[in-house]
């Protein structure tokens, strides 16, 4: 489901024993929460839905059911009336109004908790076909594709940096990985305005960038310490690994095939496999690139820490990456600290916070909010990480 897809409709269009075919989804924030799909309508559902109308919000119905929908709402009314029937009274208190404000929030959280997961299990059926027959399964690719595009188009982009910012373990990396590399090319598609189809596009070389690395040896993609040159000459064979499990799979773009191949490569020549420079990279690759270092840079691995995103967007603004494509990061310097104020960050002394400030001149010390006072996180008390996913729930 796209968000062109969506129109918004009242609440007071829905009956009690009205079948809704498709999603009917409450606008919450930035994000879209589906309430039902495909479901006659209860009295519980029903409150339900006069309860998200409280805050003057719509609900929102696929376009395609929009027309049947309201004809069979007519029918209904007139039953209604017939009958003498009154609309629901709907008498909330602003506590009751909080509380369901907060249940919304936690709903969307668990919701998108499991997507994730849900998705992230997919990938690893995708992962275990391809080392099987060496060639990408396309309907379950494409299906992926479209469902990291809905989820980007729906959600409000700073849940999708929690996501990846927290929902993984080390020993799960190749699949996390690609989600979250799919997500963020889709995110920085966005943020650069391209066109939807090249974000489409984008998601799904972020998917499959890193797909090469099913042929290389287990021991040396999780070895704890420092790779031996040899290992290091066998780690860097898997972009051209991504590409021609590819080819052999059929994929004829140019854009996803240089995205794969060329997502080490470095604009000052310091790359891999080929070593090309600046206009030979293309932005497909270069955005892959950044989506790549971030998420490599916060996960935690056998052999290395996480960073926290603090430190991550202070090494991106202090050119320690300069190598890297500066439009691309620059973008990525304005949009990400916006997703992480207001999120609880675990800091160095074991206390947590919420992140209230950002100061663009020193991303790694953000300001904190403990218990109403402000605190300016420094060398001494710095921020380790983001609080887990669902434990910022009560913002
Ligand atoms: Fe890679």
């Amino acid at each position: 489901m796209r968000k062109e897809d969506l129109t918004s409709i009242l609440a007071s269009t829905f009956y009690e024993g009205m079948f809704i075919e498709g999603d009917v989804y409450f606008n919450f924030g930035k994000s879209y929460v589906l309430l039902c799909r495909d479901v006659t309508i209860t009295e519980a559902l029903l409150a339900k839905f006069y309860q998200t109308e409280l805050g003057n919000r719509e609900l929102f119905v696929e376009k395609k059911h929009v027309e049947a929908i309201l004809t069979l709402s007519g029918q209904f009314k007139k039953l209604h009336d017939e009958r003498g029937g009154t609309a629901p009274e709907i008498n909330i208190s602003a506590e009751e109004a909080e509380r369901i404000s907060k249940m919304m929030a936690l709903s969307l959280k668990v919701t998108l908790h499991e997507d994730y997961q849900n998705l992230r299990n997919r990938i690893n059926s995708v992962m275990d076909a391809i080392s099987r027959e060496n060639k990408v399964p396309w309907d379950a690719a494409d299906s992926l594709k479209e469902e990291i595009a809905t989820k980007i188009e729906l959600t409000d982009p700073s849940l999708l940096i929690e996501c990846i910012n927290n929902l993984r373990s080390p020993d799960d990396y190749l699949d996390a990985h690609a989600a979250n590399v799919g997500m963020l090319n889709g995110m920085i598609g966005t943020w650069l305005n391209l066109p939807s189809e090249d974000v489409d596009t984008l998601i799904k070389t972020g998917l499959l960038h890193d797909i090469g690395k099913l042929r290389i040896p287990v021991k040396i993609l999780n070895k704890p310490g420092p790779l031996s040159d040899e290992e290091f000459t066998e780690i860097k064979k898997h972009s051209v690994y991504s590409y021609e499990i590819l080819k052999f799979s059929g994929e004829t773009d140019n854009r996803i095939l240089e995205g794969v191949l060329s997502h080490h490569e470095r604009l000052n020549g310091s790359g891999y496999p080929s070593g090309i420079q600046v206009s030979q990279i293309s932005l497909f690759s270069r955005i892959t690139a950044v989506s790549d270092v971030y998420d490599a840079m916060v996960a935690k691995r056998a052999y290395k820490e996480r960073h926290s995103p603090f430190d991550i967007l202070a090494e991106f603004a202090f050119h320690k990456f300069s190598n890297l494509d500066i439009g691309i990061v620059n973008v990525f310097l304005e949009k990400l600290p916006l997703a992480l104020i207001g999120k609880n960050v675990l800091l160095s002394d074991g206390r947590t916070g919420k992140v209230v400030y950002i100061n663009p001149h020193n991303f790694s010390y953000p300001i904190v909010e403990i218990d109403g006072k402000l605190l300016s996180t420094s060398p001494s008390i710095k921020c380790l990480a983001m609080e887990n996913f669902l434990a910022s729930v009560d913002d």
